[in-house]
C-alpha cells in the first residue's frame, strides 16, 4: 500500500476536520457524569457531527476481517473496557468510571480520528494516574513524530515513557496512517525499538494512540465483535491525536 503523503489542499481539509473533531470530541467529554447512557452520549456526537454539515466516520465503517460494521457513531469504553465499545441505552455511567470517548470525523472526504479518557465524578487516585500517565505517553509518542525519524522512534518513546509505571500496553492494536480512509499504513505499534520502520516524512498524517492497562496488557473481545476488555478486569486508558509531520514538530490536527 504505501505511505500517503498528503497535499498542501488536503492538508487544509484535514487542519478544518481535526480541528472540528476536537471541538466535538471535547463537548460530548463535557456530558460525561453519572445518570447518562453511553447512548446518549453518541446521539449528541452524532447530532454535532451533522450540524457541522459532516459525517460520522466510524458509523458503518467495517473493516476487513471485522463480522459486522460498527453500528454507531463514537466507540465508548468504560473502565475494563479498553476500546470499540458500543453505546447502549443501558449502559449508565457512574460515579468512578473512567470513560475513553473514541471518535472520527469525514470532512469533506478526509477522515480525522481522537480519543480522549475522562473521569465520571471523582475518580481513584490509580485511575486519576493511568488517564495522565497515558495522556503523557501520548505526548512522548508525538514529540518523537519529527520528520526523518522512524514509526520505531513513536513506538520507543510510547513504550519507554510507560515501562517505569509497570502497566501493560495493549500489543494487539496500535496507531495507524490516517486521511483519505481512517486506517492506512503505516501500522504504528506502542511499543518497539527506535531507530526501525518506516521514515516518517513530511506531509504524511497519521494517529498515535496508546492504550495503556492497569494490569495485564492481554486483551479480550467480546462477543459483540468490538468491544476489546482487559483480560484481568482492571482499567485501561486510551489518548489519541491525528498529526500531521513535518521537518520539525508534529502539528497536532485534532485540537480547539
Ligand atoms: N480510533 C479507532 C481505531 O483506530 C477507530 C475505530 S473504528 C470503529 O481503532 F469502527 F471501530 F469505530
Ligand atoms: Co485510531
Amino acid at each position: 500500500m504505501g505511505i500517503i503523503i498528503k497535499t498542501p489542499e488536503e492538508i487544509k481539509i484535514l487542519r478544518e476536520g481535526g480541528k472540528k473533531l476536537a471541538t466535538v470530541l471535547y463537548k460530548v467529554g463535557k456530558m460525561v457524569k453519572p445518570g447518562i447512557s453511553t447512548k446518549d452520549l453518541d446521539d449528541y456526537a452524532f447530532k454535532l457531527i451533522k450540524e457541522m454539515g459532516d459525517e460520522p466516520a466510524f458509523l458503518n465503517y467495517k473493516p476487513a476481517g471485522a463480522s459486522f460494521a460498527y453500528p454507531a457513531s463514537i466507540c465508548i469504553s468504560v473502565n475494563n473496557e479498553v476500546v470499540h465499545g458500543i453505546p447502549k441505552k443501558e449502559k449508565i455511567l457512574k460515579e468512578g468510571d473512567i470513560v475513553s470517548l473514541d471518535l472520527g470525523l469525514k470532512h469533506k472526504n478526509l477522515f480525522t480520528d481522537m480519543a480522549i479518557t475522562v473521569p465520571v465524578g471523582e475518580v481513584s487516585v490509580a485511575s486519576q494516574k493511568l488517564m495522565q500517565v497515558t495522556e503523557r505517553a501520548l505526548e512522548a509518542g508525538i514529540e518523537a513524530a519529527q520528520g526523518g525519524n522512524r514509526i520505531g522512534d513513536i513506538s520507543y518513546a510510547v513504550e519507554s515513557f510507560i515501562r517505569p509505571h509497570k502497566y501493560g500496553i495493549v500489543e494487539v492494536l496500535a496507531g495507524h496512517g490516517v486521511g483519505k480512509s481512517i486506517h492506512e499504513d503505516p501500522y504504528i505499534p506502542n511499543f518497539g525499538k527506535a531507530h526501525t520502520g518506516a521514515k516518517l516524512e513530511s506531509g504524511m498524517v497519521i494517529a498515535i494512540e496508546p492504550m495503556i492497562n492497569n494490569g495485564t496488557k492481554n486483551v479480550i473481545l467480546d462477543k459483540d465483535g468490538w468491544t476489546f476488555r482487559t483480560a484481568d478486569g482492571k482499567n485501561s486508558a486510551h489518548f489519541e491525536h491525528t498529526i500531521l509531520i513535518t521537518e520539525g514538530e508534529p502539528e497536532i490536527l485534532t485540537r480547539t
